[in-house]
């Protein structure tokens, strides 16, 4: 059978930048073939190009064994039976989840919408998911994970061969992520071709069958899985061994500088009498599975939703944070979740975007001083080696992993009390989650509290000194790192009550 993919050479620059450089990569009929690198290493841009999102400047590129010898759109790779999961979320928020799997090709008769037709068809490919979710209801009411799921069904019901999936399950549950692969496997055995773009490097060894990958724009190397190791991708993707995956360091507690008591929330799935203390210099983290309320935690404590009960104490002085901009005042900061929706303004440039929380101080008489903001946003570049060609380039136009650097190290020009990261190491390649690591250790060492959520276990385990696990809104247990592990953890993230 024809290769459903063969790009040979491929060539792509933004503004005379190089973002891939003889690049060359291919799929087979009923096979997954992840792409891997580090973040900016062009994986994204690889996809955007079999996709018709961009076009190419030189290479070749063959679809089911055709040369393809114009430039692709959206529209004829989509004809020519190309599917893609984008990395960011790309639904309209407002309409309904069948309203997003069938836009463009709505339930129409005499250009009447059928809707009710639309919403049982949306059903159908909802439940292929193992997906709950009524197809009548608006997006922006879903929680990140299901919009995730959503997308994917998206694509699915495009009935497409090629299916290109760019880190579809940076935001999914564990539970979400078996349905997802139990999909990947039946696609598979249907004969179809999967490419699978993903940070998450343990979860490959359970789908995929070759590897391919790029560091720098370039192609480097593919592999059979089963000849392979992880070490030795990493090393290809990084260009060199990686020892210490967790850089933990060992400080002396100071005094307590949050107090939580009691704080409720009715926003999400709720918050419910919620109590815990952080103190400085210390990391504490906040496991528990998905839709456990840890975000809905941090957005009451930080003033992004309303609280309906509790207490916090600054200092040992109570606050009353009724917005975001009330817990900075406080130098209480928070680098949410949702990178697209509440952490950055993909419109702006990176200088802009790192500044923005810190007018104050690059500003003078209510004017900005462009070259001090330049400068600090030149430093904070440096310090994450957020890969860009300049402070001006626009936020969206930066890699995925690369604008989550940006989520984080926004904050980190202001003198914080508190931080809050709400899942700060998601869509990030190996190496810089060790950088986004230091960054917190630098916190802690400078005698700040830490807050962590995280859904990833060993990271919970190899940073944080305290954990409090949260299941349905409610704290079940309090842990000290070094006497748990992951079972125990896991044991009180499911102790429903
Ligand atoms: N539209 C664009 N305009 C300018 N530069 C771009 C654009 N799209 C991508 N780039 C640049 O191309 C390079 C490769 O980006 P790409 O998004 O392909 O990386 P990636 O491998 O998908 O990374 P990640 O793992 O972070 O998602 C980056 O340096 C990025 O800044
Ligand atoms: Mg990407």
């Amino acid at each position: 059978m024809a290769e459903l993919v063969r790009a040979a050479k491929i060539n792509k620059a933004f503004s005379g930048v190089m973002a891939l450089q003889d690049v060359q990569f291919d799929l087979n009929p009923g096979e997954v073939h992840a792409l891997l690198g580090e973040n900016g290493a062009g994986k994204s841009t690889l996809m955007k190009i079999i996709s018709g999102v961009y076009t190419r400047d030189a290479g070749e590129l063959y679809i089911n064994g055709n040369k393809i010898l114009h430039d692709l759109t959206p529209q004829t790779a989509q004809a020519l039976g190309i599917g893609i999961i984008h990395q960011e979320l790309n639904l309209c928020p407002h309409l309904t989840v069948a309203e997003n799997i069938f836009l463009n090709r709505e339930f129409t008769k005499s250009g009447v919408l059928n809707e009710k037709k639309q919403n049982e068809a949306a059903k159908k490919y909802l439940k292929t998911l193992n997906l709950e979710i009524d197809p009548a209801i608006p997006v922006r009411k879903l929680p990140v994970s299901k919009q995730q799921m959503v997308e994917i069904c998206k694509t699915l019901s495009m009935n497409a061969n090629i299916i290109i999936m760019d880190e579809p399950t940076s935001a999914l549950t564990e539970k979400e992520i078996e349905d997802l692969f139990k999909v990947i496997a039946m696609l598979k055995a249907e004969g179809r071709g999967i490419i699978y773009i993903s940070h998450r490097l343990e979860e490959l060894s359970r789908i995929v069958d070759r590897v391919t990958i790029l560091r720098d724009g370039r192609y480097v190397k593919t592999l059979n899985f089963v000849e392979t190791s992880l070490p030795e991708i990493i090393s290809l993707m990084v260009g060199r061994a990686l020892t210490e995956k967790f850089p933990r360091i060992e400080t002396d507690r100071g005094e307590k500088i949050l107090e939580v008591k009691n704080l409720s929330s009715p926003c999400g799935v709720g918050v419910k009498k919620v109590s815990f203390n952080l103190y400085k210099g210390e990391i504490l983290a906040f496991a528990g599975l998905m839709g456990a309320g840890r975000t809905e935690l941090v957005r009451a404590i930080s003033g992004a939703d309303k609280m309906t009960g509790g207490e916090i104490f600054l200092r040992g002085r109570p606050v009353k944070i009724r917005a975001p901009g009330e817990a900075i005042a406080q130098g209480l900061f928070c680098a949410p979740e949702d990178r697209k929706r509440d952490g950055l303004c993909v419109k702006m440039t990176l200088a802009e975007n790192i500044t923005l929380p810190s007018l104050d101080i690059v500003s003078k008489l209510g004017i900005i001083r462009r070259k001090l903001e330049a400068k600090k946003s030149k430093e904070m570049i440096q310090n994450l080696k957020i890969k860009t060609p300049s402070v001006d380039q626009y936020v969206r136009n930066l890699s995925g992993g690369n604008q989550q650097k940006v989520v984080v190290g926004k904050w980190l020009m202001r003198d914080a009390q508190v931080v809050i990261f709400d899942e700060p190491t998601r869509g990030i390649d190996v190496a810089s989650k060790i950088e986004i690591y230091n960054i917190i250790n630098d916190l802690k060492r400078n005698g700040i509290g830490v807050m962590f959520v995280s859904s990833e276990l060993p990271e919970i385990i190899g940073m944080a000194d305290r954990i409090m696990v949260m299941c349905n809104g409610r704290i079940t247990a309090e842990l000290i790192t070094k006497d748990t592990s992951q079972e125990e953890i896991l044991k009180y993230a499911t102790q429903y009550s």
